[in-house]
């Protein structure tokens, strides 16, 4: 299984220079870097004993057929979409270790009661739309039709990137899943934090995944000359956005646990001697307890409000993205937590900070997650890094995981 451990290294490290950067990892929704993804993530899915189809929001579906054709289906798999300038494991990694654990039941022609589905999410950053989990959202038949107008940097709407990957915008209720025929969903992916490499431990169980909100914020002043409007008459929204930046981190130091994050900000017309007339920002909070992250998110909306009023500009605020707090599977989590147990001396119990595919397919679905250690906890960077002696651990894991649901099947 080392062998299958450096052969999943080996199609990360190739994956990793499917990118639409040159110089640096970016593979968004919809873009032709992930077709290009899919294509070769397609072909190892074939040659693991998979058939291999494209859903009609661009998810890569490889199919390894149960004992019987009327068996049920295990998902496994993560997210091919990435960050800008993103390391080579978040997302990837747990797509190329299902493969493996595939290819070790081909190589052995073992056929399960149950079918395997190993599944290329098309998109669970939401770096694109900013709305996120748009590939596991169309399979757990949650995806919202209205988010298919939403544009694009370019102004390009998700219904024309859509078409112009190959998929079909109009039909994307055909690519839900029918739950009675899921027996789970099991998502590898890299820790993103330094818990496990401060227990020296390969691998761990995740119990929670914390819920998030995405808004988009603009403030609308008014563009002027830099050198001979008074300071006193502008009205500079990037000002009023500046400040709301600060506002929004102050707000997140001073409550336990919660993290706020201003990512993305541009100011308008965007030159050096003219104040800016418009400002735009992406905001993003989380919380493991929902309704501490909803307060949050009302009370920023209440301080831009606040804060355009006092600058006398103008504010939109938009809600983009929000997904609460999801429990892992009991009986799913249990099985993985002996599995791991097995090949390690603990299993250590983890929370995710982050979003995950799990917990938009957990409203259809039993779901379970391994995380994997990652260097320093580093993650969205392209320092990320990962062991191919934990990718074994972690292949060793998720095979004696699939084998302990065939029996129980
Ligand atoms: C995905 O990585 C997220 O949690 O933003
Ligand atoms: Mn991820
Ligand atoms: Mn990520």
């Amino acid at each position: 299984m080392s062998d299958l451990a450096e052969l999943a290294m080996t199609r990360i490290n190739a994956l990793a220079q499917v990118s639409e950067d040159t110089g640096r990892l970016t593979r968004t929704f919809a873009s032709p870097a992930m077709r290009r993804a899919n294509e070769l993530v397609g072909s190892w899915m074939r040659e693991a004993g998979m058939a291999v189809r494209v859903d009609g929001i661009g998810n890569l579906i490889g199919h390894y057929p149960a004992a019987q054709t009327d068996g049920k289906i295990l998902l496994l798999g993560s997210h091919l979409d990435t960050v800008r300038d993103a390391g080579k494991f978040d997302g990837a990694l747990g797509v190329l270790i299902a493969i493996a654990g595939v290819q070790r039941l081909g190589e052995n022609k073992a056929r399960l009661p149950f079918a395997i589905e190993v599944v290329g999410f098309a998109d669970e950053e939401g770096v694109r739309y900013q709305t996120a989990c748009l590939g596991s959202r169309a399979l757990a038949g949650t995806f919202n039709a209205a988010d298919l107008k939403r544009t694009d940097a370019r102004g390009l709407t998700m219904a024309e990137a859509i078409r112009e990957f190959g998929g079909s915008p109009d039909a994307l209720a055909s690519a839900k899943v029918d739950p009675g025929r899921l027996l789970g969903h099991a998502e590898v992916h890299i820790e993103q934090g330094p818990v496990l490499e401060q227990k020296n431990l390969a691998v761990g169980v995740v119990t929670t995944i914390a819920g998030q909100s995405r808004a988009r914020v603009s403030f609308a002043g008014c563009a002027g000359h830099a050198g001979t409007v008074p300071m006193n008459l502008r009205r500079d929204a990037l000002c009023a956005a500046a400040e709301f930046v600060l506002v929004a981190e102050a707000l997140a130091q001073n409550r336990g646990g919660l993290v706020a994050t201003v990512g993305e900000i541009a100011a308008w017309p965007g030159a050096s001697n003219v104040i800016p007339g418009e400002a735009r920002l992406s905001l993003d909070v989380r919380h493991p307890d929902d309704p501490v992250r909803r307060r949050a998110g009302a009370e920023l909306k209440r301080r831009a409000e606040e804060i355009a009023a006092e600058r006398g500009v103008q504010v939109r605020w938009e809600l983009v993205h929000e997904t609460p707090a999801v429990v892992c599977d009991r009986r799913l989590t249990a099985v993985l937590n002996e599995a791991v147990k097995r090949r390690q001396k603990a299993s250590p119990l983890l929370a995710s900070g982050a979003g995950h595919d799990a917990a938009a397919m957990a409203a259809v679905a039993p779901v379970a997650m391994l995380f994997v250690r990652c260097k320093g906890g580093i993650s969205h960077h392209p320092d990320e890094s990962v062991t191919s002696e934990d990718v074994h651990v972690a292949i060793q894991v998720m095979s004696d995981f699939i084998a302990e649901m065939a029996k129980s099947a």
